[in-house]
């Protein structure tokens, strides 16, 4: 039986310049190479399932430019389903300019563009597409609004929810989030999210459980190199990392996500599902890019069986 998950988030044209190191203020330094992919947190969560194999189904907005026709050209050639992809007119569309370091990490600036302007009355328009999924995927790259409606929507509808709540935004109004089925934040995120520090697991598995206090259903605290933690009301279990050489990072957040809504949509226990999506996650920062990074089924199951 075929899995579905949605996306309800954003899509971005990704402008990477790969750096030696970070320039000073003021001063204006030689980079050595360019590149220009598609990015943003909602699209590349989409395209790691499809690539994985599910049936995934687009809610966002493009602008009025030619990026938005190569997005729309992009989520089509990864069989992504765009009925809901929507154009806004006289808006750019969302643009990531990002800088990587020799040492893989990144640096990311973002302009929202037309994603600002998902709105609530957009999920309402994709409810028949989104009563037939298994799991609802948001970011925070678009409206609160937009991200507490779907919330209440999945909630009053019987259909799973996981928040991705990055860029960490200090104003998220966690009482409109609380009836999420997963929360799946970084450290820092987690430490806003809670008012509470977060500095080692010890502190990351009390913040966790004080939002599953809230209402939380399950809370994975993403520690980049370090793995995950799953917070869960009756256990909290550790991910382990996959140990790679990274290249480039970018991405690598988005494609651990993408690669656990896949796998958990498709039978797979909560655990498993993170154990494989780590796997998913570590492959892709061996490569340049976000989305050109992350593989297709059947290369991750060869890589698997190695
Ligand atoms: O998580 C990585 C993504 O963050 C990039 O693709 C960039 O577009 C920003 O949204």
């Amino acid at each position: 039986m075929s899995h579905k998950i949605a996306v309800v988030g954003s899509n971005m044209m990704d402008l990477v310049t790969y750096v030696t190191r970070m320039p000073a203020p003021g001063e204006t330094l030689e980079a050595p190479s360019f590149e220009m992919g598609h990015g943003g947190k909602g699209a590349n969560q989409a395209v790691a399932a499809a690539r994985l194999g599910s049936q995934v189904v687009m809610v966002t907005k493009v602008g009025d430019d030619a990026f938005a026709d190569a997005t729309i050209r992009n989520f089509e050639a990864n069989g992504i389903d765009t009925a809901h992809v929507t154009r806004v007119p006289g808006v750019s569309s969302g643009v990531a300019p990002i800088f990587v370091e020799p040492s893989g990490e990144n640096s990311i600036l973002i302009v929202q563009g037309a994603n600002a302007h998902l709105s609530p009355g957009d999920v309402d328009a994709a409810a028949e597409a989104l009563k037939g999924c298994d799991l609802i995927l948001m970011q925070m790259e678009v409206a609160p609004e937009t991200v507490y409606h779907t919330v209440a929507w999945g909630q009053a509808n019987g259909v799973k929810t996981l928040l991705n709540p990055a860029p960490a935004a200090a104003d998220l109004d966690v009482s409109k989030i609380a009836a999420v089925s997963f929360l799946a934040p970084n450290e820092t995120e987690l430490a806003i999210l809670s008012g509470m520090p977060v500095t080692d697991e010890t502190q990351a598995e009390a913040a966790a459980r004080s939002l599953i206090a809230k209402g939380v259903g399950t809370v994975i605290v993403t520690m980049g190199s370090r793995g995950a933690l799953l917070v869960e009301a009756a256990q909290t279990r550790r991910i382990e990392p996959v140990s790679v050489t990274p290249v480039d990072t970018t991405g690598a957040g988005d494609a651990f996500i993408g690669a656990f809504a896949h796998f958990h949509a498709s039978g797979e226990p909560v655990f498993d599902a993170l154990r494989k999506a780590a796997a998913y996650a570590a492959d892709s920062v061996t490569r340049r890019g976000t989305q050109k990074s992350y593989a297709r089924a059947a290369d991750f199951a060869a890589l698997q069986e190695a």
